[in-house]
């Protein structure tokens, strides 16, 4: 068919849409509701371009009966049609803006729906919640109108195109149009009537719209300001309850604005979501609005909600799902809302994009914190030739071509969300740039909407100094470094508050940095907090493979070109909601009490309430276990002192700590008192743990059994050590045992320095590769033995090197074994400071396959790193060889154990275990690190026929380098000289 061509055109956004508003339901006086859901299954046709879309599918008369049919809303792309493609910062077109591919896939929707003699004479609207990317609309054939902005509302009166009875709606919606250079985010790219479609049927006269703002006054009394705006003649009746339907105060009309006070307010904010009801009465329609009465301001550089100086600890979200793509329901929405509840988020920034209307109305409603961001992104921009990230995207909108563009959309999402409590930051965009256009649109929102703060990352790459930034509240970064967080508040003078909306990139094995920034927070007032990129993995759901497993598909899995790979899986959850890793070492940094260990002989801890606006004693119970290298000697509950938010209070947990060398740990744990609507009494918030007495390090016997000492025989490479039961062979051209021989049981061993590498290692890798890492291997220049009474020592000096490149490092081994075979290990090391830091250092056992049991004493129960330890805690845990995997859906390093003291693995007859002097990082797997290098999905991978046993002096930290800065020095394995020793015994 032949369109007008406004889908290639920026000066025509809308053709026939109603002004934009806020978004709200109207229901009758008798309570029944305006509006009628027309989601459902509609005829579909699915066509390569709209030229070929037959030009009568908009007609009542056309016979659609063999149309296919789809569910509205949904995204065709997840059913069956076109194809899924990944891109994060590159456009999925050819960059020639406002054009797009003449070969634009184009989806036909057509449906009916019908009124009655009555309903027909009164005013009837279309309201689109979210289509994309742009639509053209008919009714009974007739040409109603045309939309874009996809995750904006569209809204269309169609009261002259409607008659009594069935009336036909037929909608074109094209895969691409102009809008698609303002849509690059970092998303799967899907198409169709994703959200939501309303008929609403009105009387003549009704509120178009309406306006609420809250304050607070001096004295506890909360203002309410309504402002209503009408299309017809109207006489609103006002009234405001409180949360039991009581009435509070009553609305004075001055200057067109209705104003309550409310004595004694009760406040909104995340933690104490109180909402008044406001109700919007006209002759024949009621709107209800939720009320939250809060106030949000800086003062000196620090962001304030009612009055209390508060940290946002946020993520950033998406609308995705593996199997439904953009399209989420309320019971979706609540899913994740559940989990961030239950794992200590308070706010939530939508990225990047409007979510759907009614999901600002679930955060008011739960208690989150909004950033609401404008739908709006032109990162590709960057990725075009002779770009460069200051100029490209400053000087795009200096051309105009998208001046009214970016307006528009920034006004869509203002206005439609301007009603929530929750919302207390508007965003303008992301990642694309600043110039004329978004000062522009910044000076609009700061104007319309004076009672809230605003945000504009893109707007801190422009240092042209050409631009008015006044009128943006908060200095807004992504990923900015430690470093950098400490020098903005080192230097001198007034200053906006400082906001990460983008931080701890969570993709993959990581975030490995959630303490070291949240430090930060704390000690900055103006650091008012920061929003974890991102809450999910995206990926599609591709189905069950043969091995029972979920077959998620992520960029290159469709085919597609361009693609980023598996850039779109960088959530804290994984695409199903199970949560990684990653969110409980969030969960825990961010715990809403943090202990500190005042005295460790009286046991006397400071309580700090992270709390803000809730008194601890209210919110919190404590219960305290005190254990011996993982035995328990005492536990109990301790009654929480009343502390006010952000104060301490002091306990002293009765504990009596016996004479040993063990280590001795108390471990508080902070559950919720009262039940929350999402999260139940007796959840767990957090603990803390304090290691109250112990010995660092641990004396190892060399001598476990008093018989003579083993016999040694020498052969041409290998010194063969033998005892009653065991025969060890010792290679001496690589200084380690080739091979442990015992029960008919062979281990063997070898030094080790690589690992699958993280997504977080990405970068890191190239210097590994560069520095043949994954191709190392030792040799020796002297290795000696004595046989000393009870003990064989041998002694090596060792060169850790690899093909090419110059040493890696160099180390003296010692090893004794014992009569009963066992063996202690000390290796006095000096690296290669010239090269890069290294993945690890410990030695890998390959041992039996059957041995599947595993205990160890060290943190767990999850996988924990040097950086990324505080989801974990010291104990003794057992587990199996199974459970210690974690299943990344691109596999890669997982299941390490930091600074273990222990770590057994056998099959409940034999089985090894090995002792730190001091500790090591300890790890065990079904799978080789060959194979969780090379298999792109969790579903390829292979069990290997033995079980890989990792002990290092030293596993590097995850970090969050996949996007965010690289690995900080403490926590890389770049020690320039070192000892360690550990001891096996069989
Ligand atoms: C940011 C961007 C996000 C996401 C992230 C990388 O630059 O704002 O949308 O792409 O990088 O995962
Ligand atoms: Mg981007």
């Amino acid at each position: 068919m032949k369109l007008p061509n406004y889908y290639e055109d920026p000066n025509t956004l809308h053709v026939g849409t109603c002004e934009n508003r806020s978004y709200y339901i109207p229901y009758g006086q008798d309570l029944n509701s305006h509006a009628t859901l027309l989601s459902g299954d509609w005829r579909f046709g699915y066509y390569p371009y709209p030229e070929a879309v037959p030009a009568d599918f908009i007609n009542p008369d056309f016979d659609d009966s063999s149309m296919d049919t789809i569910p509205v809303p949904s995204c065709w792309q997840c059913h069956g049609y076109d194809y899924h493609q990944y891109t994060n910062v590159n456009y999925p077109i050819p960059f020639d803006p406002p054009y797009v591919p003449k070969e634009n896939a184009s989806g036909a929707y057509r449906t009916t729906f019908t009124l009655s003699a009555e309903a027909a004479k009164q005013r009837n609207f279309l309201y689109f919640e979210g289509v994309d990317s742009c639509f053209y609309v008919w009714v009974n054939g007739k040409f109603v109108g045309y939309s874009q902005v996809s995750h904006s509302s569209s809204e269309f009166e169609i009261s002259s195109f409607v008659n009594e009875g069935t009336n036909t709606l037929a909608v074109l919606v094209l895969k691409w149009c102009d809008g698609t250079y303002l849509e690059d985010q970092d998303k799967l790219r899907m198409s169709g009537i994703f959200r939501d479609v309303l008929l609403l049927t009105r009387p003549k006269s009704f509120v178009r719209d309406y306006t609420v703002r809250t304050f607070l006054k001096d004295g506890g009394a909360g203002v309410v300001r309504v402002s209503v705006e009408a299309d017809g003649e109207i006489s609103p009746v006002l009234t405001l309850c409180d949360a039991d339907k009581n009435p509070v105060g009553e609305a004075v009309l001055a200057d067109g604005v209705y104003e309550f006070t409310v004595l004694n307010a009760k406040l909104w904010t995340a933690e104490t979501p109180y909402l008044y009801t406001l109700t919007i009465s006209t002759a024949d329609e009621v709107i209800t609005q939720a009320v939250g009465i809060r106030e949000v301001y800086i003062k000196d550089g620090v962001v304030y909600v009612n009055g209390q100086n508060l940290k946002f600890r946020g993520t950033n979200r998406h609308d995705s799902d593996p199997v439904t793509g953009y399209t989420i329901s309320k019971e979706q929405a609540i899913r994740d809302l559940t989990l961030m509840k239950q794992f200590n988020f308070n706010a939530i920034r939508t990225s990047h994009y409007p979510n759907a209307p009614w999901f600002t109305e679930l955060c008011d409603r739960y208690g989150f914190y909004v950033i609401a961001e404008s739908d709006i992104e032109m990162h590709g921009y960057l990725s075009t030739y002779h770009s460069d990230r200051e100029n490209t995207l400053g000087l795009l909108d200096e051309g105009g071509v998208f001046t009214e563009a970016v307006l528009d959309r920034v006004q869509r999402n203002v206005i439609r969300d301007k009603n929530h409590p929750s919302v207390l930051i508007w965003s303008l965009g992301n990642e694309a740039g600043f110039g004329y256009a978004y000062q522009n649109a910044g000076r609009w929102t700061k104007e319309y909407d004076p009672t809230r703060l605003t945000h504009y990352e893109s707007s801190t790459w422009d240092h042209s100094n050409r631009f008015d930034k006044s009128m943006l509240d908060l200095y807004s970064r992504m990923y900015a470094t430690t470093e950098e967080v400490d020098s903005y508040f080192a230097e001198e003078g007034p200053k906006k508050p400082f906001i990460q909306c983008e931080f701890v990139h969570a993709m993959g094995n990581g975030p490995g940095d959630i303490e070291d920034y949240y430090q930060q927070i704390m000690k900055y007032d103006g650091f008012c907090g920061g929003f974890v990129w991102e809450w999910c993995d995206h990926a599609v759901n591709q189905g069950i493979a043969e091995n029972g497993k979920t077959m998620y598909g992520y960029g290159g899995d469709f085919g597609e070109y361009p693609h980023d790979g598996n850039f779109c899986m960088d959530g804290l959850v994984y695409p199903d909601r199970t949560p990684h890793t990653g969110v409980y070492e969030w969960k825990n940094v961010v715990r809403p009490v943090r202990a500190r260990l005042v005295d460790a002989h009286k046991v006397t801890l400071a309580l700090k309430n992270m709390l803000d606006f809730t008194d601890m004693a209210d919110a919190i119970t404590l219960s305290y276990e005190c254990k011996a290298d993982g035995e328990l000697l005492c536990s109990g509950e301790i009654a929480v002192p009343s502390t006010a938010p952000h104060t301490e209070s002091e306990v002293t947990i009765p504990v009596t700590l016996p004479k040993t060398a063990a280590d001795c740990y108390l471990k508080l744990t902070y559950l919720t008192k009262t039940a929350h609507e999402l999260v139940p009494a007796g959840h767990e918030v957090g603990f803390d743990q304090f290691l109250l007495s112990g010995s660092a390090v641990r004396r190892l016997n060399t001598v476990t059994d008093e018989a003579t000492a083993p016999t040694v025989t020498e052969g041409d490479r290998f010194l063969t050590v033998s005892g009653e039961e065991f025969t060890y062979q010792y290679d001496t051209f690589t200084g380690i045992f080739s091979s442990l021989e015992r029960g008919g049981e062979t281990i063997s061993m070898d030094y080790s320095i690589f690992r699958a590498p993280t997504d977080n290692d990405r970068n890191i890798r190239e210097e590994w590769e560069r520095a043949n890492y994954h191709h190392s291997q030792t040799r020796t220049y002297t290795t000696e033995y004595a046989i000393d009474g009870q003990t064989v020592q041998i002694t090596s000096t060792v060169n850790l090197c690899a093909v090419t490149v110059q040493s890696i490092m160099k180390f003296t081994v010692i090893w004794t074994i014992d009569g009963a075979g066992t063996i202690t290990c000390k290796i006095d090391a000096k690296r290669n400071t010239d090269m890069p830091y290294l993945p690890r250092f410990g030695v890998e056992l390959t041992l039996p396959k059957s041995w599947q049991q595993v205990s160890y004493l060290g943190y767990g129960p999850q996988e924990c790193y040097i950086d990324k330890h505080h989801l974990a805690w010291f104990d003794a845990f057992e587990s199996t060889v199974e459970d210690m995997h974690e299943d990344y859906i691109k596999p890669q390093e997982n299941g390490n154990h930091y600074h273990c003291r222990k770590a057994s693995v056998g099959n409940g007859t034999n089985g090894v275990t090995a002792y730190a002097a001091t500790s090591f990082d300890f790890s065990v797997s079904n799978y080789s690190d060959y194979e969780l290098a090379v298999k792109k999905h969790n579903y390829e991978l292979e069990e290997s026929d033995f079980v890989t046993m990792h002990l290092d002096y030293k596993n590097s930290g995850v970090g969050s380098n996949s996007c965010g800065p690289q690995l900080l020095p403490q926590y890389q394995m770049n020690d320039k000289e070192f000892e360690w020793e550990y001891q096996l015994k069989f």
